[in-house]
């Protein structure tokens, strides 16, 4: 089970841990050298954000954080990876911790493979729906919600655009009934605009 590689790993992370215990500034680094991967902490929405300091002390216990924030997954495979993690006999992480941990590698995945794909697309000029696609990924909303039975098909969006206005889906995300299971997401306004139209292009 501990491989070289593990072992080089957990030495490397005592000093991983300590740079990261000083991150708490707008910009993290992580990684070694050659080898860095730049965090924009200060950019990402609250929950993002506290999901990547989650992140930072708890999946640095054992291994690099780096391959993490190199790989690439659909929010089901993040989600399924951290569970794994999760199971782990020595590890600590709550069921609500691993829902944030998800949340920011989903939210870092996205955004790594839309500032790759910028040149190719021509950056910001998408649609407002293709942007608020783009939110409802790094959001984490596809960990319990599906669309074309892509995500959680437990609670499918389909056909949502028919069913609710705008300002009644604004509400919905924002501040949802307190009898819901729906969590309340802070969303800012603009990614709320775009995600709202997007959620009203599902007929
Ligand atoms: C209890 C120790 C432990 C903790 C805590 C832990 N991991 Fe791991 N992780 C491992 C071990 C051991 C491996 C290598 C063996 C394997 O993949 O099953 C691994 C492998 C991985 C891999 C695959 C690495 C690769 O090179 O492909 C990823 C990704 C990963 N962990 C992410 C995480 C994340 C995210 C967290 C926090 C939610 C986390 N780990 C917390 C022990 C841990
Ligand atoms: C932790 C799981 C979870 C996350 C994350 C989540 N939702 Fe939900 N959401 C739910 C559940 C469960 C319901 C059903 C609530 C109920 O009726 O009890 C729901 C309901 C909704 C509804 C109303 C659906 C309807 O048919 O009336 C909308 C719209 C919605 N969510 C959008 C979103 C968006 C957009 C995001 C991401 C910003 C998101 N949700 C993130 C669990 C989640």
């Amino acid at each position: 089970m501990m491989n070289q590689n593990v072992l080089w790993r957990v030495l490397l992370t005592a000093s991983l841990s300590a740079l990261l215990a000083g991150a708490t500034s707008a910009v993290a680094q992580v990684g070694t050298h050659e080898d860095n991967v730049k965090l924009d902490v200060g950019s990402y929405p609250v929950d993002i954000q506290h999901g990547y300091k989650l992140f930072a002390s708890k999946c640095s216990e054992c291994h690099s954080l780096t391959p993490s924030l190199k790989q690439s997954r659909s929010a089901e495979g993040w989600a399924q990876e951290v569970r794994r993690m999760q199971a782990m006999a020595s590890s600590h992480i709550n069921d609500r911790e691993a829902h944030l941990i998800t949340n920011f590698l989903v939210y870092v995945d996205v955004h790594r493979s839309a500032a790759a794909g910028d040149t190719a697309s021509g950056g910001a000029g998408g649609s407002p729906e293709q942007a608020g696609k783009q939110t409802f990924d790094s959001y984490g909303c596809s960990s319990c919600h599906s669309v074309g039975g892509a995500g959680n098909t437990s609670a499918p969006l389909d056909g949502i655009g028919s069913k609710e206005t705008a300002d009644a889906l604004k509400k919905l995300i924002t501040s949802p009934p307190s009898e819901s299971s729906m969590p309340a997401m802070d969303v800012p306004a603009k990614d709320l605009n775009n995600l709202v139209a997007y959620l009203l292009s599902l007929k």
